[in-house]
C-alpha cells in the first residue's frame, strides 16, 4: 500500500541544506496497523506528510496504492489525498462554527454529495465513533476525546482505505488516548490501514508493528 525506497528530504534554510529524512525505506501492507515512533524533531511529521501526498521527497521513490507518486498528476495526487486517505491531527482541526455533524459532512460536501445522503452518512459515522448523542454540539462543547472522535468520523467520510494520524493522542489524557487507540484498532479490524505517528511507546504499542525513526533515519522495525 505504501512503499518508500531510499527517500530523503531536505530543506534549504538560509542557503544551507538541512537534511530531515535520510535514505528511508520501508513498506506498509494493505490492512496493517503501524505506528511510527521517534523523538520530537526526528522527522515523523515530514514522513507522514510525504505518505499523505502533502509534501514531496527531495530524492527517492514513493509508491502509494501501487502507483509511483512521481508519475501522478496534480489532480491524481489531490484525488488520492481527498478520497483515499483520511487525516487525523493532534489538535483535531475541526471548524469551530460548525456542529459535529457539519464537520463530518464537510468532505462529503466537497465530494458533491446531496444534503440528505451526506447527513445520513455523517450520522452513521458519528454513531460508529460513539457520538450519537453529540451530533449537534459545537467543538467547544465537546471534550478533547470527543473532538478527536469527530475528527476520526470526518476522516472516514469518503471511505478511505488509509488513515494517517499524526500524534492523535498528543492533546489527550492517557485514558482518553487509550480509547482513541482502541477506536483505531477497531477500524483496523474492519479493514482500514492505519498509520499512527507518536513519540509515546504506550500509544505505539496498540499497533501491530512499529517503525522507529531517529534523526531522520529508520533505526529499527519491530
Ligand atoms: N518546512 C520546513 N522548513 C524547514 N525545516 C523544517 C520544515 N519542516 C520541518 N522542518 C525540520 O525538520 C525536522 C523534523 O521535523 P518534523 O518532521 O516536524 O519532526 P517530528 O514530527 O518528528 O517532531 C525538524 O528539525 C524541523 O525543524
Ligand atoms: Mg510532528
Amino acid at each position: 500500500m505504501i512503499e518508500f525506497n531510499s527517500v530523503s528530504k531536505s530543506y534549504q534554510i538560509a542557503g544551507n541544506t538541512v537534511p530531515v529524512l535520510r535514505d528511508i525505506s520501508f513498506t506498509i501492507e494493505d490492512g496493517e496497523f503501524v505506528s511510527i515512533m521517534g523523538p520530537s524533531g526526528s522527522g515523523k511529521s515530514t514522513l507522514m506528510h510525504i505518505m499523505g501526498c502533502l509534501d514531496v521527497p527531495t530524492s527517492g521513490r514513493v509508491s502509494l496504492f501501487g502507483t509511483d507518486i512521481a508519475g501522478m498528476s496534480r489532480d491524481e495526487l489531490a484525488h488520492a489525498r481527498n478520497r483515499q486517505i483520511g487525516f487525523v491531527f493532534q489538535n483535531f482541526h475541526l471548524i469551530g462554527r460548525m456542529t459535529a455533524l457539519r464537520n463530518v459532512e464537510l468532505p462529503l460536501v466537497y465530494a458533491g454529495w446531496r444534503r440528505g445522503r451526506r447527513s445520513e452518512r455523517a450520522r452513521s459515522l458519528l454513531t460508529q465513533v460513539g457520538l450519537e448523542h453529540r451530533m449537534d454540539h459545537y467543538p467547544n462543547e465537546l471534550s478533547g476525546g470527543q473532538k478527536q472522535r469527530v475528527a476520526i468520523a470526518r476522516a472516514l467520510a469518503n471511505q478511505p482505505s488509509l488513515i494517517l494520524a499524526d500524534e492523535p493522542t498528543g492533546a489527550l489524557d492517557t485514558a482518553t488516548g487509550q480509547e482513541i487507540m482502541e477506536l483505531f484498532g477497531r477500524l483496523n479490524s474492519q479493514g482500514v490501514t492505519i498509520v499512527v505517528v507518536t513519540h509515546d511507546a504506550a500509544v505505539a504499542s496498540y499497533a501491530s508493528r512499529t517503525i522507529y525513526v531517529r534523526d531522520g533515519k529508520v533505526v529499527d522495525t519491530l
